[in-house]
């Protein structure tokens, strides 16, 4: 293309204070930084390094406060995080001291901390059989008590954090493995029909925060068809008594050797109850035979990567309206459940024991749309 229009500018020399020959560079130079940015904008924006900055739904992480106080772990966790939950401190049992009485500085603290730093807060969990506290189970106490009690802390605990935490899991797991209803919990232990009980929960909550996103949360429900059914049975329950609920949380505690076809197509098949959808759990395992000798090779590094990829892939296929978030359980492999439960030779989350973004990190971004 011939640039015969690149006429030197009459630019009065005495005004610009510069020579005839500095006019000329100086117009070429504005030519050719303009065609510069006008190129890359139509090649699209630069690819974003940040997770939270690519991602057109929730980020978030697990935390404690504890870890958030630590420099490093905060300045990774915001930097990359733009929606956190609490990974114990907001359960009945750390919450619930005593009938009628709370603990509420944790929760308190991730609330604030969130406030300070633009994050969003996902309450997790006002019910888990895994977290009554010890006092409530040794009060033994009949249907009607337990539930009026239930009742005062779900009002308590939801009305506390109105407008500052968004959405909440309001039961998790309360399935089996084979679909059947969990029967070593204590809510099983004292109503004859447990799923009634907890949509009365949902129902506690809304009444509690009108505008509250309320969540079921369980896990594998994209890998297990019998417990998937269960829920999507209980989900249409709901609906039909009138039990509020707006979505699901899958806790996608997954590996490297997990069959990412079989997850996907799982979660496809839960995602059409038309709810929100989290993935709200979400660390990958590479240790398969929990081996003190493990390695963290190059080659698992990679698996882990593409698997990370896959699940954002997957989490990107449903519609927009139904992305509510991706929760990893942590952010650094220093700080991970998976360490007591499986092995101490694991590296299940997206940053490294220094902080540093691993492979899975890139993964992740590519993932996303
Ligand atoms: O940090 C305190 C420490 O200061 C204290 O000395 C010690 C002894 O009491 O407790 C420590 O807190 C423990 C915390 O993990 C940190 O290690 C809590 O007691 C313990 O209850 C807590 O366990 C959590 C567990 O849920 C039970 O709430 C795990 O962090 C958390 O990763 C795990 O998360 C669950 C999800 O909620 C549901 N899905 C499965 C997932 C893994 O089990």
């Amino acid at each position: 293309m011939a640039i015969h229009f690149l006429q030197p500018l009459k630019i009065p020399c005495s005004v610009s204070g510069l020579s005839r020959v500095d006019v000329n560079d100086l117009f070429i130079f504005l030519i050719i930084a303009t065609l510069t940015i006008g190129c890359t904008k139509e090649d699209g924006p630069a690819v974003s390094t940040s997770l939270k900055d690519k991602a057109l739904f929730g980020i978030g992480a697990a935390v404690s406060v504890a870890h958030l106080k630590e420099v490093d772990f905060s300045d990774a966790f915001k930097n990359s995080f733009n929606q956190v939950s609490a990974e114990y401190e907001m359960k009945m049992a750390h919450l619930w001291t005593a009938l009628g009485t709370y603990n509420w500085t944790s929760a308190d603290y991730i609330v604030n901390y969130a406030a300070q730093n633009n994050m969003k807060v996902h309450g997790h969990t006002l019910l888990w059989y895994q977290s009554f506290p010890t006092w409530f189970k040794n009060a033994a106490y009949d249907s009607l008590n337990f539930e009026n009690n239930v009742k005062a802390y779900i009002l308590a605990v939801v009305s506390r954090y109105t407008g500052r935490i968004v959405s909440w899991d309001v039961a998790n797991e309360i399935f089996a493995d084979n679909g059947t209803l969990r029967n070593d919990g204590i809510v099983y232990k004292t109503f004859k029909d447990p799923v009634a009980f907890y949509g009365r929960c949902f129902k506690y909550a809304r009444n509690a925060d009108p505008n509250v996103k309320l969540f079921y949360n369980d896990y594998d429900m994209v890998l297990n068809s019998a417990k998937r059914n269960s829920v999507k049975e209980m989900v249409a329950r709901f609906k039909r008594v009138g039990y509020p609920i707006d979505g699901l949380g899958e806790q996608c505690h997954t590996t490297i050797w997990t069959d990412n076809i079989q997850r996907s197509s799982g979660f496809t098949d839960l995602a059409k109850t038309g709810l929100l959808m989290h993935i709200s759990e979400l660390d990958v395992r590479v240790n398969q035979n929990k081996s003190d000798s493990y390695v963290f090779t190059d080659a698992d590094q990679q698996k882990q990567s593409d698997t990370y990829k896959s699940i954002a892939a997957m989490f990107e296929s449903i519609p927009q309206v139904q992305k509510f978030a991706i929760t990893t359980w942590g952010l650094t492999d220093k700080y991970t459940w998976l360490t007591g439960w499986w092995h101490p030779k694991e590296y299940p989350l997206l940053f490294d024991n220094n902080y540093g973004k691993k492979k899975a990190y890139n993964g992740f971004l590519e993932g996303l749309n």
